[in-house]
């Protein structure tokens, strides 16, 4: 593992994001996947993918909750792209069981039903479609919480057994929003009404000026416990 993580460190050292992928579609044919959650960092990263024909597949998690506003930026980035971005729903006879057993908004309730939704939500479904991947591209950068500030761009995945990818790990937000402008790249309406980060609507609010990139997610919760799961390794 730490071969491959060593690998990848030299094969994206010193590159554009655009090369590195680049690169690393070379080395990883059909093993190199992309998630998109429609954010910002992630249109520019769909951005690079799609107008450089790179041979990733990008797909997303549909959880079943997201806002309206994330269903527009995805149709937008359809029809300016014209290429396929796959969707993974939750399994449907574990939805229907919670939301019997517990309504739709369980989440509200403890830190563990939160969890349990966005197992079912997320989590299974990231399982299914990392199947078979070598390589996981995100958006994460590091400036968007102490947790991530503590990751590097190049990682090993021991969940999932494969190296992810962060592609614009060290970028500023400032940085990816000139970027977003000065390629016209379509994205979601929330940004710009307080919403710098965007899951799942029933979890997501817009932030204060000063708060935290992350302070809308999940806001009722400790700060310590803000991570769905995606990303805990
Ligand atoms: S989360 O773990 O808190 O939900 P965040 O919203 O910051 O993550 O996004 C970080 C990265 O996780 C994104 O750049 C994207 O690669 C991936 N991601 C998050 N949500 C989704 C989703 N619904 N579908 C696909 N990828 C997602
Ligand atoms: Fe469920 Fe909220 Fe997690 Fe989405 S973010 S999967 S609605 S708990």
């Amino acid at each position: 593992m730490n071969t491959l993580v060593n690998e990848v460190t030299g094969l994206i050292k010193d590159r554009q994001p655009e090369e590195a992928l680049a690169q690393l579609a070379a080395r990883f044919p059909g093993e190199l996947v992309f998630s998109t959650s429609f954010g910002l960092e992630d249109q520019l990263i769909t951005h690079l993918i799609f107008e450089n024909n790179l041979p990733i597949r990008v797909f997303t998690l549909e959880t079943g909750r997201l806002f309206q506003e994330t269903y527009y930026t995805w149709n937008r980035t359809l029809e300016r792209y014209q290429k396929e971005i796959e969707a993974y729903f939750p399994d449907t006879h574990a939805v229907q069981q919670l939301i019997t057993q517990k309504g739709p908004s369980s989440f509200y309730d403890s830190v563990e039903n939160r969890k349990e939704c966005c197992r079912i939500r997320k989590i299974e479904p990231l399982q299914r479609a990392l199947a078979g991947a070598a390589c996981w591209i995100t958006g994460i950068r590091a400036d968007q919480s102490d947790n991530r500030q503590g990751m590097t761009d190049v990682e090993w995945d021991g969940t999932n057994g494969l190296v992810k990818f962060h592609p614009i790990y060290h970028w500023t937000l400032d940085e990816v929003k000139r970027f977003v402008k000065a390629n016209n790249i379509p994205y979601n309406p929330l940004h710009d009404k307080g919403f710098p980060s965007i899951g799942c609507a029933p979890c997501t609010r817009a932030v204060q000026e000063g708060e935290d990139f992350r302070a809308g997610r999940w806001w009722w919760e400790d700060q310590s416990k803000k991570e769905c799961g995606l990303h805990a390794t």
